[in-house]
């Protein structure tokens, strides 16, 4: 008995040293802060582009006056992370990460001392990221403004505050595989592709993921909640109304909205105007081209039909409708929000377009109704006031159902109130806000 547990231990004692030994990682030794003179002037405004399209500064700021100096909370199942400083500063942020190190942390989710990061940070994508992006990107960071601030401290539980443990987690979920055109696909799909799946990260927010926090890679782009936002389906289960044409998939990803889709708003929005707003018209359309790929393209003859058939119904069964929905719709929305079947129109967003109606998900059609959309939250130059204070949970449920069952075919949504009076909890954003 007593050899049989010493066995065990023993075994035990080999497989945790071992462990300890796969997960080790060496500390990358601090540099002085390079001279900006190392690098071109190509490179570094190479590398703001970059840094748009990876929407490194929405996550690692938390106020516009400390830019990429982090502090920014992401609330995870397992606690609270706090974005880490990138901004140079020797002392709190980067300014000290020689460009291997900042590479190894992109590649490999490792910091400079050898720790083991979190798959908030998506170097998952960033793996995928090719080396001459990756310096432009370090000589952008590196010769950016440094800002003193040290982040506040993480809150993550135990076990999961372990960073030694993510080791574990990267063999069961990390495929650190480099990127590779494929063969047979134009340019312009492999550059769409290697934008999305890599820096902009697109897949992040837009596949569920499993109970380890890890993408479900069966069910990419299967649509997903991610900060109390519902990321649609962008495959081609996708749950718009209206098929995503080339043309209006480059209208959202470029403007912000689509006239036959509606606007980017939540997460969304920061993605569009505070990240691929730096990005070429032609990087644009290369992602354009690869999401014609993963939900299909119609084409934009039969997308126009559709969405005729689809307002003008909405409009048919909105003038026989004369439920209390039907009549705050009257009373609060139709103003802005009716269309000519023959003209939709993308700062009036139509309802019977909007996959805010369809999703599988009330929360993004609660959300923008309780808080509106903000001018910095949206399109720029326009603004949907909220509608939190006017109406009361029940009216906004009503309204809901309303708009479920005459602008589309979906079935109803159950317990409309309830979700309505969570999120109002929730998403503590004040409707007042919206004119800020
Ligand atoms: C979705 C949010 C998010 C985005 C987008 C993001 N990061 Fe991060 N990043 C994080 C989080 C969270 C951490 C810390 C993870 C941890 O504590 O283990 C982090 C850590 C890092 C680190 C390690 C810093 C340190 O001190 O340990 C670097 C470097 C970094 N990010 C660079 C970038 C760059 C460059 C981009 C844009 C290309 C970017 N990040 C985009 C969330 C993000
Ligand atoms: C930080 C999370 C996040 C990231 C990263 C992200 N999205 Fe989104 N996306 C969202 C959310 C949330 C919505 C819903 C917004 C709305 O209702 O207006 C959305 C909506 C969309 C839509 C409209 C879908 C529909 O049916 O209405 C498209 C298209 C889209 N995203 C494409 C992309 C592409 C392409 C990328 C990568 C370049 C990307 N997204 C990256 C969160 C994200
Ligand atoms: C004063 C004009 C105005 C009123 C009233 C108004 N909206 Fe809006 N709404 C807008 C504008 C403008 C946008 C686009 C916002 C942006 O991009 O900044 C918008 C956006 C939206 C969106 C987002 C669509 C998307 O693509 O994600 C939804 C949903 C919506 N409105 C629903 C409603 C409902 C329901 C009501 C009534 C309770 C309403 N709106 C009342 C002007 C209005």
């Amino acid at each position: 008995m007593k050899r049989v547990l010493t066995v065990i231990v023993g075994v035990g004692v080999l497989v945790l040293g071992g462990m300890i030994i796969y997960a080790w990682e060496p500390a990358i030794p601090k540099v002085p802060l390079p001279e900006a003179s190392r690098f071109s002037q190509a490179q570094i405004s190479r590398g703001k582009m970059l840094a748009g399209i990876g929407n490194c500064s929405t996550c690692h700021t938390n106020e516009a006056s400390r830019p990429n100096a982090g502090g920014l909370s992401i609330p995870t199942p397992f606690g609270t992370l706090y974005t880490p400083n990138i901004a140079p500063d020797p002392q709190t942020g980067i300014g000290h990460w020689s460009e291997a190190a900042f590479i190894r942390a992109m590649r490999e989710g490792v910091d400079r001392e050898g720790e083991h990061l979190f798959p908030a940070f998506p170097y998952t994508h960033f793996t995928k990221v090719k080396d001459e992006d990756l310096t432009a990107l370090y000589a952008y960071l590196i010769t950016h403004k440094p800002v003193e601030y040290e982040p506040p401290a993480n809150t993550l539980r135990f076990p999961y505050n372990i960073r030694m443990l993510q080791a574990g987690w990267k063999v069961l979920f990390f495929d650190d595989s480099p990127w590779k055109d494929v063969d047979g696909k134009s340019d312009a799909w492999n550059r769409g592709a290697y934008l999305a799946e890599g820096l902009g990260h697109c897949a992040a927010c837009h596949s569920p993921r499993n109970q380890f926090g890890a993408e479900q890679t069966d069910a990419s782009y299967a649509g997903a909640m991610v900060d109390q936002w519902y990321a649609p389906a962008l495959d081609k289960q996708h749950e718009a109304p209206v098929d995503w044409t080339m043309d209006e998939s480059f209208d959202y990803l470029r403007t912000g909205g689509s006239a036959l889709h509606g606007v980017a708003v939540g997460s969304m929005a920061d993605v569009v105007h505070a990240g691929l707003a730096w990005a070429s018209g032609q990087d644009i359309e290369a992602l354009a081209t690869y999401l014609g790929e993963i939900g299909g393209a119609g084409s934009t003859s039969e997308a126009m039909q559709k969405a005729k058939t689809l307002i003008s119904k909405a409009h048919r069964e909105t003038d026989a409708d004369m439920t209390h929905g039907g009549r705050i719709f009257a009373a609060a929305c139709v103003a802005c929000h009716y269309n000519d079947s023959r003209r939709p129109n993308t700062i009036r967003p139509d309802l019977a377009l909007n996959s805010t109606v369809t999703l599988k998900s009330p929360d993004n059609l609660i959300r923008v109704v309780l808080d509106g959309v903000s001018v910095k939250g949206g399109l720029p130059g326009v603004m949907m006031p909220g509608f939190g204070h006017a109406l009361n949970d029940n009216d906004i449920a009503d309204l809901l159902a309303f708009l479920r069952r005459t602008h589309n075919n979906e079935p109803p949504w159950p317990n409309l109130a309830q979700r309505v009076a969570q999120l109002r909890n929730e998403t503590n954003v004040n409707s007042d806000d919206a004119t800020e």
